[in-house]
């Protein structure tokens, strides 16, 4: 086997068998990597010219029901600084994004039981009665089917699960015995049949993880084509059990969202806070390795730290405007542009 010729079967075929896709994770060299991100860049300034979309996170609560052994806001985590945001919070979010050119709003939180159907349900339509020409995204777990449906049915567009793993003997080291694998893949499969425009992703470099398990997940994103991936490197968070845990590279995430794009050439890419946290100019290099997104903060600035899934988190001192203001920069340093779309998937 040899790189360079993996790199031309993606790019003519979309995919490659696992082996081929683990070989490469394991063996690009700088160059090869060069030349697979070039072609990665190329292929989403096709779909998507220069222009970058940009989501508006708002970060709903920091209680969580479930433990994953990676996430600083477990609930077993007792130095969790926890809040929740009351629907006239999340508004006013909204209204100072909507302010400066937000046309996504992604709610996102832990699983807290506190936010139900009902208080949910009418907290997406306010915000859909509100803000018509904005697409709601929600990022709030496994709900269960029924839950999934009156959240679509109340206006949402869109929803983020990540399915962390493809590997179901790797999703049982990250998680704890009650959480599922099947449960999480059956829910990705039925938002996307609800209608929701659905995102899937995984950490790149978590405990455990092989060169086999992320090719796995690129043959997943595969199969269930969700509209959206959310990568990024695994940050260890100092109050888990994986504090000790060496965080994921920059060079393989990278590499991994290349292959996304080369793979799934229409897919919406966010270039993540997590990968803007490991390395100074990490978003900026996600976009020019075939991201298209970003997602700056909107949540309230006395919050913020307390959203604290792992260690040194950016963003958490700035206010909204600030964020897109640098974000804004930082995109025009390469020569991309923020627009002002609800950037759907087409
Ligand atoms: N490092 C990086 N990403 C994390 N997430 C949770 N904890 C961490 C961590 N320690 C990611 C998970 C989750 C998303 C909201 O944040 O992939 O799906
Ligand atoms: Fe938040 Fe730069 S994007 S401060």
């Amino acid at each position: 086997m040899e790189v360079t010729g993996i790199i031309e079967k993606i790019e003519k075929q979309q995919t490659a068998s696992k082996e081929e896709l683990a070989f490469l994770l394991e063996n690009i060299s700088d160059t090869e990597l060069e030349v697979l991100r070039k072609k990665a860049q190329q292929t989403a300034i096709k779909a998507f010219g220069k222009s970058i979309y940009i989501r508006g996170l708002i970060e709903l609560s920091s209680y969580c029901k479930n433990d994953c052994y990676y996430c600083g806001i477990r609930r077993s985590n007792k130095n969790a600084v926890r809040y929740r945001l009351s629907e006239e919070q999340i508004l006013d979010c909204c209204k100072t994004g909507y302010a400066l050119g937000f046309r996504t709003f992604v709610l996102q939180g832990g699983e807290d039981p506190y936010y139900t159907d009902e208080r949910m349900c009418k907290i997406v339509r306010e915000i859909k009665k509100n803000y018509p020409d904005c697409a709601v995204t929600l990022s709030l777990g496994e709900r269960g089917k029924e839950s999934f449906k009156k959240l679509f049915e109340a206006g949402a567009d869109r929803y983020l699960l990540r399915h962390e793993t493809a590997n179901p003997e790797h999703y049982k080291k990250l998680h704890p015995p009650e959480m599922s694998y099947e449960n999480r893949i059956k829910s990705l499969y039925e938002l996307k049949k609800i209608g929701f425009q659905t995102g899937a992703g995984f950490m790149v470099g978590s405990p455990f993880q092989t060169y086999e398990d992320l090719a796995n997940d690129l043959l997943f994103i595969g199969e269930l084509k969700p509209q959206m991936c959310g990568i990024g490197p695994f940050v260890p968070h100092h109050d888990t059990q994986f504090a000790d845990k060496p965080q994921g590279s920059l060079r393989l995430t990278l590499t991994l969202l290349s292959l996304i794009r080369l793979m799934n050439p229409k897919i919406l890419l966010p270039a993540t806070t997590a990968l803007g946290t490991i390395a100074g100019g990490g978003r900026e290099l996600g976009i020019l390795h075939g991201a298209n997104v970003v997602m700056p903060n909107l949540s309230p600035s006395e919050h913020r730290a307390d959203y604290s899934l792992y260690d040194n988190k950016i963003c958490t001192g700035d206010e909204a405007a600030e964020c897109i203001r640098c974000l804004s920069r930082r995109m025009k340093s390469i020569g991309y542009n923020i627009v002002t779309d609800r950037g759907d998937y087409k």
